[in-house]
């Protein structure tokens, strides 16, 4: 895993989310790399946080300037999903069922944050 550059798994990620979402790889295909990696960054911010409360105002920040990229509030589970993949794949056998569950949980938590700040602002 240790070997694995940041930059292989926001490829592999990439690869992933748009083999399920096309309509993503469309809106993105102008980010070059820098772009690519810091988006990467933030979005393993937001899975990796200790507290989703301190992730709420900047993710609400975030869905108000994707709308405005013409990204659907459905985009971001299969992001979340494709990288949870490709972590599973790197990690092997330190994958357990704990892990699966975790991982679960906290996609279900963002999507639902997403879901709210979305529908917020559609009706402001
Ligand atoms: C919680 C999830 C996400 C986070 C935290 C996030 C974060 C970011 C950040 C920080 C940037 C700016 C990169 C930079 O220029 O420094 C960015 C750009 C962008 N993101 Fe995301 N992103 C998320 C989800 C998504 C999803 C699901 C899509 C679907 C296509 C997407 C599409 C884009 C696009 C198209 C841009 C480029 C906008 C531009 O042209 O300036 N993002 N994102």
């Amino acid at each position: 895993m240790a070997a694995e550059s940041g930059e292989d798994l926001t490829q592999a990620v990439n690869q992933a989310f748009h083999l399920v979402e096309p309509q993503a790889a469309g809106l993105m295909d102008h980010m070059d790399e820098l772009m690519l990696g810091r988006m990467m960054q933030e979005v393993l911010t937001v899975l990796m946080a200790d507290n989703l409360n301190e992730q709420l105002e900047y993710l609400n920040f975030e869905v108000g300037s994707h709308l405005g990229y013409g990204v659907a509030t459905s985009m971001y589970g299969s992001l979340f999903a494709a990288v949870r993949d490709c972590v599973r794949d790197l990690a092997g056998d330190a994958w357990t069922a704990e892990t699966e569950s975790a991982w679960g949980q906290r996609i279900r938590s963002l999507a639902e944050i997403i879901e709210n700040a979305a529908n917020a602002r559609a009706e402001s």
